[in-house]
């Protein structure tokens, strides 16, 4: 018992010892200085070890697709490059006086399993600076971050600018438009050629509208596309709505086929109404904040509904008319939908 107590008195003391040290200002906080390498030392231990265990049961993607390696890149471009820049280039000003200040990640990236860079970059790191995720409901989008820091320390200058900009001839943006800055970054990711990404051309501009506004204002979820929409002022993103809208939307001369199955019937005995209804094809006199969903790629398609249903999308103030929709839809019934959707002819109605 005597032992107990001594044991006890001296956690007390250092206890009370650490709470003076704290309390009379002794410690020193300010970035200028840095840290002792051993406090250095100490906290990248905590940190990896930190990871290491907590990532240990996270499975991973395949992450050698190019469509994920290039979304990865652009969004890499906005939200880690001006902290963490690019082996070609000189640091980052600013960030270079932060303590601990992030480091050049190409050099880093082959310490970490691609599960550890994965929990890195959807939760961030405590004390440190380093950003968590834009949005926690989708953390699911780090990993396009994680297929492209894979790559970093083989690219150059040439083939990053390639990634991140839009191909002219493949964007679904008018290529006869001079589109400047921001906007003419879209293509990077929205290109037709990608899966997980949807088509603008030919989307109504009133959905398109409505749906960055509510990327910028956090009520629909995604950390890639809010970080896009937030970077616009609201008359900047009307304005991008109109130009990315109005370019025709690519055809292969097909007429709009004409919905069958659970597009057009529904499904009554779950309460399901007929897609067809709002989304088309053949909806006259449809409100223009309905989203066209004809030729939009399947896996897209088939992502929203789950988000939807798991209630990780959000959207405009619209969305609560979609969201108890696809809660009443099995996962084959969303395939179905997404898969009839996506072999339909693009952008009619
Ligand atoms: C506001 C600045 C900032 C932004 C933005 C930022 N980071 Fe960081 N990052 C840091 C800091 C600071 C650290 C901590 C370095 C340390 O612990 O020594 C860090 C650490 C990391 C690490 C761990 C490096 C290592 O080996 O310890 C990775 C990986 C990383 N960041 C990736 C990213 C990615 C990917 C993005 C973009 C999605 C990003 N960061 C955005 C500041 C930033
Ligand atoms: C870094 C890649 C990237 C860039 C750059 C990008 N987007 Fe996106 N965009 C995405 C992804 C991924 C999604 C799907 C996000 C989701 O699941 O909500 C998306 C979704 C959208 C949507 C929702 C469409 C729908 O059918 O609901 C709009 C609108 C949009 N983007 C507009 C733009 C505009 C305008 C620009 C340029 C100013 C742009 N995006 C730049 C990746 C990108
Ligand atoms: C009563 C009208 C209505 C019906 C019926 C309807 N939807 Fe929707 N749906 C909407 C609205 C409104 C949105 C846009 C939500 C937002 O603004 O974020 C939407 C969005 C979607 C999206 C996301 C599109 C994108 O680009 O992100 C998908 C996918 C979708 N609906 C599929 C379906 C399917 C499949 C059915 C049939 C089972 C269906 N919808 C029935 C109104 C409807």
């Amino acid at each position: 018992v005597s032992r107990l107590r001594v044991a006890l008195l001296t956690l007390g003391g250092a206890g009370s010892l650490g709470a003076l040290l704290a309390l009379s200002g002794a410690i020193s906080v300010k970035a200028s200085s840095g840290h002792l390498s051993v406090t250095a030392w100490m906290l990248d231990l905590v940190k990896v070890r930190s990871v290491v265990t907590r990532s240990f049961a996270i499975d991973v993607p395949a992450l050698d697709q190019p469509e994920l390696v290039r979304v990865g890149a652009a969004h890499f471009e906005r939200g880690c490059r001006p902290c963490h820049g690019l082996p070609w280039q000189p640091r980052p000003l600013v960030p270079a006086h932060m303590t601990p200040h992030p480091p050049e990640l190409a050099a880093q990236v082959g310490r970490w399993r691609p599960r550890e860079l994965f929990y890195v970059v959807a939760h961030g790191i405590k004390f440190t600076g380093m950003p968590a995720w834009p949005a926690l409901q989708r953390t699911d989008e780090a990993w396009a971050v994680v297929a492209f820091l894979r790559q970093l320390s083989r690219l150059d200058e040439r083939r990053y600018a390639e990634l991140i900009e839009s191909g002219r001839d493949t964007a679904t943006l008018d290529g006869e438009r001079a589109l400047e800055g921001e906007l003419a970054r879209c293509g990077a990711c929205h290109r037709p050629d990608h899966h997980a990404v949807p088509r603008l051309a030919g989307q109504s501009a009133a959905y398109i509208r409505a749906t960055l506004d509510a990327y910028a204002a956090g009520q629909r979820f995604s950390g890639v596309m809010q970080t896009v929409a937030a970077a616009l002022d609201p008359a900047h993103r009307a304005i991008v709505a109109g130009v990315v809208t109005a370019a025709s939307a690519p055809t292969d001369g097909r007429t709009l086929d004409p919905a069958t199955g659970l597009v057009a019937a529904g499904d009554p005995a779950r309460d399901v109404p007929p897609c067809a209804s709002c989304h088309g094809p053949n909806a006259a006199d449809r409100d223009p904040r309905f989203p066209r969903l004809a030729g939009q790629p399947a896996p897209y398609l088939e992502l929203q509904l789950r988000l939807f249903a798991e209630g990780r999308r959000g959207g405009t103030s619209y969305a609560d008319i979609m969201r108890p929709i696809a809660e009443r839809l099995t996962p084959d019934q969303r395939r179905e939908a997404a898969l009839a959707y996506a072999h339909m002819a693009p952008g009619g109605r």
